[in-house]
């Protein structure tokens, strides 16, 4: 099966909108405060970049990033996570905030969420753009997110399929192609 981009999701503006309202939450949240914000490579990337920037200058904010993956062959999740990159400071007694693009299945974010709850950080929050209900396997309870989407294809804004189309500044549907018949 090969796809092409297909119909806008959400446009810029929408994203920027709603990007917004999360960094005042956020903002609100933790005035004053120190706050490590972990950004989930690669999918997160975009957002992460835009929600740091919505987060009000009260807040000491510093960034870190990890990258993982699923083990196993893609559909069917084996609910392994490997970390593929880790964090570069100790988080113990830091305020966490892990930013991820979407939350599918859930077994990434419930598994990143008992690895960093393992090395103590003051606190923990989560915060996705996307999140896909009709895909859950395991609940993840998460504090911000930005929209909640029908079980859809969507690429754009970090989003991939086979590592393309993340750069589309807008999110789409991502659409089959069409097989001519008889050729
Ligand atoms: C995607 C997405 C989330 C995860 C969500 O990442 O970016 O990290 O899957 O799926 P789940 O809730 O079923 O675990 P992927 O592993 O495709 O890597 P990528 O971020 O580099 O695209
Ligand atoms: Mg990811
Ligand atoms: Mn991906």
């Amino acid at each position: 099966m090969t796809y092409q981009i297909g119909e806008v999701l959400f446009s810029e503006e929408q994203i920027r909108k709603r990007v917004s309202e999360l960094g005042r939450e956020i903002s609100r949240k933790y005035c004053g405060k120190g706050l490590t914000v972990i950004g989930i490579l690669r999918g997160a990337a975009i957002f992460m970049s835009d929600i740091v920037r919505a987060i009000d200058p009260s807040v000491n904010v510093a960034m870190e990033f990890m990258r993982v993956s699923s083990y196993g062959n893609g559909t069917d999740s084996s609910g392994e996570v490997k970390i593929l990159q880790d964090l570069e400071n100790p988080v113990k007694g830091r305020n966490l905030l892990v930013v991820e693009d979407i939350l599918d299945s859930g077994w990434t974010l419930h598994r990143l969420k008992e690895y960093l709850l393992q090395r103590e950080p003051a606190s923990l929050e989560i915060c996705v753009l996307l999140s896909k209900p009709e895909r859950r396997q395991v609940e993840v309870d998460v504090d911000y997110c930005g929209f909640v989407i029908p079980d859809k294809f969507v690429i754009g804004y970090g989003l991939d399929y086979a590592e393309q189309w993340r750069h589309l500044p807008a999110i789409h549907i991502a659409k089959p192609v069409e097989e001519a018949p008889g050729r």
